[in-house]
């Protein structure tokens, strides 16, 4: 037999390895020295836009070492660092070596984990993923679930399930338009974003959202939940859904989740948690009891991509019992030949989920819980608790800041000039802006913001295993260098 030969997309054997090994060098050495370098380039968008402006679409082609090496300097040298240990903004994780090399295999295997019949092995490894996911979590027992490319899709997929298991009629048949009452959401006013984008996507429409007051704790107020679903049921109504936030987006705090379940209970509606960040921290011992009442969930979202280091896309959405999802999301269509059940072990991730074709997101995910083990994972979650603790209280013991919040690893805190006492909240808050703007250009370290009680806050989310202690201390010292310069700006200009 001869193999086909010159065809413009293959690579030899022999080339490959040239082209990999050269590559694996390159990222090696990038790995190594990010700590040396910028954590933004602070490079303005038209210099970055002259690396695309001049050509056209290819018409021919070119060898692949060339490609692929230009691809490298121009990503080295003028990308975001994620990976650097001063970045800490928004909840974007430095990626797991380990992850790098899963997705290279996962791309070269190809293994379409839609369906097990194309990927025999890998929807295992799916499957053996989100049971130590739950595990990991304290969950284990009938938990179940499906890898989804990140939080907002992990939230939308238990949403689906939820709706459809708590509709008033056959909702997949009558579609939403033949629903005798309104569907209502109830969420915490600090709840993330996705709720609104479910709601208005999947045609409920943002009104059908109740946004509940927090306590003084910054927790959803379970008395006004409560107040609020009574109201809505003495209208005709039909409340379907709780979300408990682990760990807020702006903040990090968690719900009283226990208190959630408990009304959940009692009302008969579907218990949703979005963990997308935080809920990693329940395996902490010293936490369960800020996470009591995560088993009780119907459903929880949670991000390999957030604080267990994965490389972005790991999303994971558990279900307590796994045929809510299929009873969304299943379908069979003629052209499939797929349902050859094997003694009822074929597991078929397309009926669980929005994807139809899927990729091997497990692999990293499940390579890194083997490289590091629970114990490995519970050691960096509470390291990086520490160092956000340690932010908290050097921002408290310096006059010209002042701490703000602190749960689990996210700390807000602002500048405030030593001779400022004078300035308002609205000069304070532009002074704050103006500040994260200056930071997130100069590319010492990379922060992100947080709105608090009306306080325009900096804010540092440590979901980053090479952070250390001196980074934290380094942290201050610039943040206090550049506030006194953006001070003196903002006092020039008035
Ligand atoms: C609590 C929470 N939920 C959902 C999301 C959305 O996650 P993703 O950006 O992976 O879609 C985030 C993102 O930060 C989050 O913090």
């Amino acid at each position: 037999m001869t193999r086909k030969q010159n065809t413009p997309i293959e690579i030899s054997k022999d080339e490959f390895k040239r082209i990999g090994h050269q590559l694996i060098d390159s990222i090696a050495d990038f790995l190594d020295g990010m700590d040396k370098k910028p954590v933004t380039t602070g490079e303005s968008l038209q210099e970055l836009q002259k690396h695309f402006n001049t050509s056209s679409l290819p018409e021919n082609g070119r060898p692949a070492k060339d490609v692929v090496s230009e691809a490298t300097t121009l990503l080295m040298n003028h990308s975001l660092l994620n990976g650097h240990p001063r970045f800490m903004g928004y909840i974007t994780s430095s990626p797991a070596p380990i992850g790098m090399l899963a997705d290279l295999l996962a791309a070269a295997v190809n293994p379409n984990v839609g369906a097990q019949i194309l990927s025999p092995v890998a929807t295992e490894i799916e499957k053996q993923t989100i049971k130590w996911l739950a595990e990991f979590i304290g969950v284990a027992g009938d938990y179940d679930g499906i890898l989804v490319s990140g939080g907002n899709m992990a939230n939308f997929t238990a949403f689906l399930a939820a709706r459809t298991a708590k509709a008033p009629e056959n909702i997949k048949e009558k579609g939403l338009t033949g629903a005798s009452k309104s569907m209502i959401i109830y969420c915490s006013k600090t709840t993330h974003t996705w709720v609104e984008k479910a709601a208005v996507l999947f045609g409920h429409g943002s009104s059908s959202i109740r946004w509940i007051q927090t306590d003084s704790k910054n927790r959803m107020d379970n008395k006004l939940l409560e107040q609020a679903i009574n109201e809505d049921l003495q209208k005709g109504h039909q409340p379907f859904i709780v979300i408990g936030t682990a760990g807020d987006v702006s903040t990090g705090v968690v719900d009283d989740l226990k208190g959630i379940a408990a009304i959940c209970k009692s009302f008969d509606l579907w218990f949703h948690i979005d963990g997308a960040y935080g809920i990693p921290a329940a395996a902490v011992p010293e936490l369960t009891q800020v996470f009591q009442g995560t088993s009780e969930a119907d459903s929880i979202a949670l991000d390999p991509h957030k604080w267990l280091f994965s490389p972005l896309e790991a999303g994971c959405t558990l279900v307590k019992n796994s045929s809510h999802l299929t009873d969304a999301f299943s379908s069979h269509p003629e052209y499939y030949n797929f349902n050859n059940n094997e003694n009822g072990l074929t597991r078929n991730y397309y009926e669980y989920g929005l994807q139809n074709s899927r990729g091997f997101r497990a692999l990293k995910v499940w390579l890194a819980l083997q490289q590091v083990g629970k114990s490995g994972y519970v050691k960096m979650i509470r390291e990086e608790m520490e160092l956000s603790q340690l932010l908290f209280e050097l921002a408290a013991n310096h006059a010209e800041l002042e701490a703000i919040t602190r749960n689990l690893s996210i700390t807000t805190f602002r500048y405030v000039p030593a001779d400022g006492a004078d300035k308002n909240e609205t000069w304070l808050n532009t002074l704050n802006e103006n500040l994260l703007n200056a930071l997130q250009n100069n590319g010492e370290a990379f922060l992100s913001n947080a709105s608090v009680n009306g306080k325009y806050c900096l804010r540092a989310c440590i979901v980053n295993f090479r952070t250390s202690p001196q980074d934290i201390e380094e942290i201050v010292e610039i943040v206090v260098r550049e506030g006194r310069k953006v001070y003196q700006e903002l006092m020039q200009k008035s």
